[in-house]
């Protein structure tokens, strides 16, 4: 497939049939991961349109299935109804109009009666005019609409609002709308670059879901990245947060070491009035502290639970992913729950993951204390008595240290060419960590901050040393259904 063309279900299913055998040996690789959600051969990044519609949860997702480094981007489309087993109902959305035909970017799914509202970023990309400038003309951004009454078959997609539509001062990069009702009014976050190159959010508002006006703008009080990318403006235990991955921050000590960031925002927002206040001295929380953590996306479950899955890659990446050349690259995080505690979002596994255990393993370690287990794919689960300082190995070569108030994960000759992140913690209360074979998930003291990376360790290891007391259980997982 051209880079640039539009690709058509017929066409997409005619190169399904003919790619049997690279679906076959991509999932004959030793990388692949048990317990996350992957493409089945070539690329996925940012997750789309989550929601849980008549029981069903629906996970659409960034996809071009043709090649592992991306490109053309269609939708992809898992389901599930207890986060166990998973179906792969294959791509949903194709870049098969004149208003997507260079790619079905991200978007999100609004739940409405006996309806699910879609809307995404279609987008098309000019490189062949003359007058062709990557962040002013280079592009073409269209916001689209489309419905399902089951979340598998879709309507005609339907063009609400093109670049001419949005404020004049953006340059052409304005995308992934999010839906977020008000009583009888609707109002959609898309994340923008302005023409001064900073990031911002655009907000445009509706009474019914189809017509849609500008309305207002969030800006940060200093200006913090040049686009901000896949806004989510949700309420959460009371509070209203926004979260966004702002792109091109400087990297300030241990913090935003990425190349792009994800960040979580306090923000009273008043509707009636158009005003909104940041809070908190340091606005700007880091919502991961790992090398693979982008584009997450949230949405409220039937049971009420505001969930979150994120993307287990980062857009721009300088290093290079060993399975690329294995025909297929990235993965989704595993669901989390989200909450508020002390003024800050925290991030805990939803709990469904608990049926993943087998076996589990209960025991104490204190002071020089040494427990080991060669296990690769695990959960453990470890409560500090009292921690000064801590080593603990959590694969072979992979270290998780503690020491003076800061925590540094080590990838050390693992990470594809990635070695060290850090975070400044009060004290050491706690850790989950998730171990699948490839990746690596880190909740540190009750989610209040979390490590998501990918790892290339081929040999599994775990064990604790140091001066520190406590107990540790450690579970056993299967993979996915
Ligand atoms: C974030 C992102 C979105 C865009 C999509 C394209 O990773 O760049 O802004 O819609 O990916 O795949």
């Amino acid at each position: 497939f051209k880079k640039y063309n539009k690709v058509l279900k017929e066409d997409y299913e005619k190169w399904y049939a003919e790619h049997e055998n690279d679906r076959e040996a991509v999932a004959k690789d030793p990388m692949r991961l048990k317990f996350h959600l992957m493409p089945k051969t070539g690329w996925l990044n940012d997750p789309n349109g989550l929601c849980q519609f008549c029981g069903t949860y629906h996970i659409y997702y960034q996809y071009t299935p043709f090649e592992p480094t991306g490109e053309l981007k269609l939708w992809g489309h898992y389901t599930t109804k207890d986060f166990v087993s998973f179906v792969d109902e294959g791509p949903v959305l194709f870049p098969d109009s004149e208003f997507d035909a260079h790619g079905v970017y991200s978007g999100s799914a609004f739940v409405k009666g006996d309806t699910i509202h879609y809307f995404y970023t279609g987008n098309l990309k000019y490189f062949d005019r003359d007058d062709y400038d990557y962040i002013n003309s280079g592009r073409g951004s269209n916001t689209i609409h489309v419905t399902s009454k089951d979340g598998y078959q879709f309507s005609k997609k339907e063009l609400l609002m093109t670049t001419d539509d949005y404020p004049q001062d953006m340059s052409c990069h304005v995308r992934d709308p999010k839906i977020i009702q008000k009583g009888d009014d609707y109002y959609m976050v898309q994340g923008a670059r302005d023409k001064n190159s900073q990031g911002l959010i655009l907000m445009f508002h509706s009474k019914d879901l189809t017509h849609w006006e500008y309305f207002d703008r969030i800006v940060p009080k200093e200006p913090f990245g040049y686009m901000w990318e896949c806004p989510d403006l949700f309420e959460l235990d009371g509070q209203m947060m926004l979260v966004t991955c702002p792109q091109g921050v400087e990297a300030e000590g241990i913090n935003y070491q990425n190349v792009h960031q994800c960040t979580a925002i306090r923000i009273k927002y008043d509707f009636e009035n158009k005003s909104y206040e940041i809070s908190g001295n340091d606005e700007f929380q880091q919502l991961d502290r790992g090398f693979d953590f982008y584009a997450p996306q949230t949405f409220e479950d039937e049971q009420g639970r505001r969930i979150l899955i994120g993307w287990m890659g980062i857009p721009d990446a300088q290093y290079t992913n060993p399975t690329t050349e294995r025909g297929w690259q990235h993965a989704l995080t595993i669901p989390r729950e989200l909450h508020m505690k002390n003024g800050r979002l925290i991030q805990q596994p939803i709990r469904e993951i608990e049926k993943l255990r087998k076996g589990e393993l209960v025991c104490s370690f204190s002071d020089k204390g040494r427990m080991e287990s060669n296990l690769k794919l695990y959960e453990a689960e470890f409560h500090f008595t009292e921690c000064t300082d801590a080593v603990l190995t959590l694969k072979k070569g992979v270290t998780l240290s503690y020491r003076d108030g800061l925590l540094t994960l080590d990838l050390g000759d693992c990470g594809a060419g990635r070695t060290t992140r850090s975070v400044r913690i009060g004290e050491l209360r706690d850790l989950r960590i998730f171990a699948d074979t490839t990746s690596l998930e880190i909740f540190v003291n009750g989610g209040e901050e979390v490590f998501t990376t990918r790892v290339y360790s081929s040999q599994g290891e775990l064990s604790i040393d140091g001066d520190c007391a406590g107990t540790m259980k450690i579970y056993c997982l299967r993979p996915l259904e």
